[in-house]
């Protein structure tokens, strides 16, 4: 029997809603040639689960031969307006969902599910976008929940909300390695990007994850800056690294001044509680060059092993309203 083909001629095709139903026979094949264009407004809503079975993909990077990079499950680009509600996205190959120069983006009970060790297989990524909101989310991954990010483009940023409440659970292996948790970065590959600002991180729990809140940034020459972000009413579960700024972040080489550009400035840490497995739970490692101002902590209670856990901070300035032991080292 001969694969059936969907084939797109040239041109350009505004489509709505399309339902291919089954039973499928044979392989089928998209022919794209043309271009579809998607509504500008969009609602994606119901309990339907998109699958990317990266399984074998992520096995065959794991043996190390080269093999392509994989394929986004869901990409939204260069539009305003969108509805997200109730999806689940598991196995993706790469990026689970990927928010790309999107305005207004309202994300809802969202559920994103891979195994521990599916590389790059990051939850919701957000670049280049404007006013995003994801709540309630249940995200279980191998590589980063949920990343903020932006483009190589001089783009602006302005007026960045993101605000997540998001249920995480890791599973029972720690893994060590670049796995990071709610992650704002990597900032500052190339010098000339947009910034991002006015972030609020709130509520969420973490469960033996690589990192807990963090934010890394390229030992680059940058003119960014990360501004305004807050995060609160977070819970630690054996988290390694439960509070992080890695603006040291070079994982091949490339970085002849070993200072980052990207100035930090105004973050507040505030009820973040729970358990490190690491005894320095609070890392900030900001850059020789643009030392992270405006740090506060308010109400940090972390422990490893039962004792209070130790903070680190390497050209950061801290300050606190309440004395806790944590913060006092940095003071
Ligand atoms: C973001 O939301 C604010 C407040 O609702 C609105 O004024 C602004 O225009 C929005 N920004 C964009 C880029 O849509
Ligand atoms: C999240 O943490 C809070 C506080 O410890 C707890 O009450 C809640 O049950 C946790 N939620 C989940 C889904 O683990
Ligand atoms: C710090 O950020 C908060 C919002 O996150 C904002 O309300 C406040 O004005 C900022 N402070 C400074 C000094 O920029
Ligand atoms: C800070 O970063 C530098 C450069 O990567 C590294 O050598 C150092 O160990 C880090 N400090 C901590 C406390 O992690």
């Amino acid at each position: 029997m001969q694969p059936a083909t969907i084939y797109v001629p040239a041109g350009k095709f505004a489509i709505g809603q399309m339902t291919f139903i089954g039973p499928c026979y044979n392989k089928v094949n998209v022919m794209l040639i043309g271009t579809l264009v998607a509504p500008s407004d969009y609602t994606v809503s119901g309990n339907g689960i998109l699958d990317g079975q990266g399984t074998s993909l992520w096995a065959w990077k794991a043996s190390g031969k080269s093999c392509p990079l994989g394929a986004t499950t869901l990409e939204f680009t260069n539009s305003n307006n969108i509805v997200v509600s109730g999806l689940t996205s598991i196995n993706s190959q790469m990026f689970h969902i990927v928010i790309n120069a999107y305005n207004n983006v309202n994300m809802q009970g969202v559920k994103v599910n891979a195994v521990r060790n599916s590389p790059n297989t990051n939850g919701i990524h957000v670049e280049l976008s404007s006013n995003v909101t994801i709540l309630n989310s249940d995200i279980q991954i191998g590589d980063d929940c949920i990343s903020i990010s932006h483009g190589t483009t001089n783009l602006w940023i302005e007026n960045y909300y993101v605000t997540i409440t998001t249920i995480l659970y890791g599973d029972a292996k720690l893994v060590m390695g670049s796995i990071g948790w709610c992650n704002i970065g990597s900032l500052g590959q190339n010098q000339h990007e947009p910034s991002v600002q006015n972030m609020i991180v709130k509520s969420a729990n973490f469960t033996k994850t690589q990192n807990g809140v963090r934010i890394k940034s390229w030992a680059r020459p940058s003119n960014e800056f990360a501004r305004n972000v807050i995060f609160q009413h977070v819970n630690m579960m054996n988290v390694h690294n439960p509070i992080i700024i890695d603006q040291n972040y070079c994982p091949s080489g490339g970085c002849p001044y070993q200072a980052s550009g990207v100035k930090i400035s105004n973050v507040t840490y505030q009820d973040i509680h729970g358990t490190s497995t690491t005894e320095v739970a609070v890392n900030l490692n900001c850059s020789s060059r643009n030392p992270c101002s405006i740090i506060t902590m308010e109400s940090i209670m972390l422990t490893c092993e039962n004792q209070v856990a130790k903070a680190s901070c390497n050209h950061a300035s801290v300050t606190s309203s309440d004395s806790i032991q944590l913060v006092i080292n940095c003071l």
